[in-house]
């Protein structure tokens, strides 16, 4: 069983399809995640619905991050944006592993339950498991009302609106700035400084100009995509802050254009995945310009010496990739944010060429409410 959004009651303003709509709507998305909450006074931000005062919030000594899908994925950049600005241990877990696996749930550990339906039964059965054992719980939830939204002690309403295509686009970029948010609140509880709270504050304020600045490469996106519709297989690699990316990437090429797609952590590489390079696989690097581009070159090196196809997502041109796609520079902490939009767009064009039908891709749906 699964819950269908009334599609027909959503307008498709002029786009051939939701996700084409729901891509285009992103700065508009992002605005609304960051309405009313910043702070500049104290250089944070205001979550009303968190439920979670100061002296608790200190209190949590790790967070554990869980989901599906896309959500699982949004989760993971979360984790890191928590470790890195709130300092706290993060990590995040497919909702559905957990649940099976007869985890310790922790006293201390703050519980977050991901989920744009907010109906994700494997989600859903998580959080009442965690609930049941006394855990503290929040949810980070697009639809308002939901049934993870209700069950969860507080939470974040990601505000992107109705999301009808079934793979995940604005609600996952919303998602991963309300952990921007939380990451930012719970950093200027703890350790994290005015300073560098200003700092994250004006990167949050330039992400809509930002986003909508990327959508103006789309006809060069959607040539490429020409291109690659031929490939077969493609590798998408990331360090750290892109690996996350990466990942969202290839589960959105593999969702909607059925090319077998497997993301890979760039330093990983020479332990199995090189082998597989040779010009019939292209690979898509998440090139950040942070402390690892070094790093990450070398890796765009490796594959180039065994000529494989490379297509970087980078903030300056790489010299050793066949193309780059130059996205805008934030701050480092939140470049994830916007590095996975330019990938969207070439899933979604892939799968254009290709005929897909791209609102309700083949043995997937909305939301899975059932085991
Ligand atoms: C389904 C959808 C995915 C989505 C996942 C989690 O598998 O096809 O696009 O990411 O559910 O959905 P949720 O509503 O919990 O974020």
């Amino acid at each position: 069983t699964t819950v269908e959004w009334e599609a027909a009651s959503y307008d498709m303003g002029g786009h051939d399809t939701y996700m084409h709509k729901e891509i285009h709507e992103q700065a508009e998305a992002v605005d609304r995640v960051l309405r009313g909450r910043i702070d500049d006074r104290f250089s944070t931000v205001h979550l009303g619905g968190l439920n979670l005062d100061a002296r608790e919030a200190r209190r949590i000594r790790r967070v554990k991050i869980l989901g599906c899908g896309t959500s699982y994925h949004a989760g993971m950049i979360g984790a890191q944006m928590i470790e890195e600005l709130a300092r706290i241990p993060a990590d995040a877990e497919p909702a559905s592993e957990f649940r099976y696996r007869d985890a310790v749930v922790d006293p201390d550990t703050l519980y977050i339950a991901v989920s744009q339906s907010g109906e994700t039964y494997d989600v859903l059965a998580a959080v009442q498991e965690l609930k049941r054992k006394g855990a503290r719980v929040l949810g980070i939830v697009n639809v308002v009302g939901s049934a993870i939204a209700r069950e969860a002690d507080g939470g974040i309403y990601v505000h992107a609106g109705p999301e009808v295509c079934v793979v995940s686009t604005k609600c996952f970029t919303n998602t991963c700035v309300a952990f921007a948010l939380l990451a930012l609140h719970l950093g200027r509880t703890r350790d994290l400084s005015v300073r560098d709270g200003k700092r994250i504050i004006a990167g949050l304020r330039k992400l809509p100009t930002q986003i909508a600045e990327m959508m103006k490469q789309e006809e060069e996106i959607e040539e490429l995509a020409k291109e690659y519709a031929e490939a077969r297989s493609m590798l998408f690699i990331g360090r750290v802050r892109g690996y996350p990316v990466a990942r969202e990437a290839s589960l959105k090429l593999k969702e909607v254009s059925y090319i077998h797609a497997e993301a890979y952590p760039a330093s990983e590489l020479k332990h199995g995945p090189l082998a597989l390079i040779e010009p019939a696989l292209p690979t898509v690097a998440i090139v950040p310009d942070d402390d690892l581009l070094e790093k990450n070159r070398a890796a765009l090196e490796e594959i180039k010496a065994r000529s494989g196809r490379i297509l970087a997502v980078a903030h300056q041109e790489q010299e050793k990739a066949d193309r780059t796609i130059v996205v805008p520079k934030n701050e480092d902490e939140l470049d994830p944010i916007l590095m996975g939009i330019p990938l969207q767009l070439l899933a979604y064009h892939t799968a254009l060429a290709l005929g897909r039908d791209i609102d309700k891709p083949r043995n997937l749906a909305k939301s899975v409410t059932v085991e």
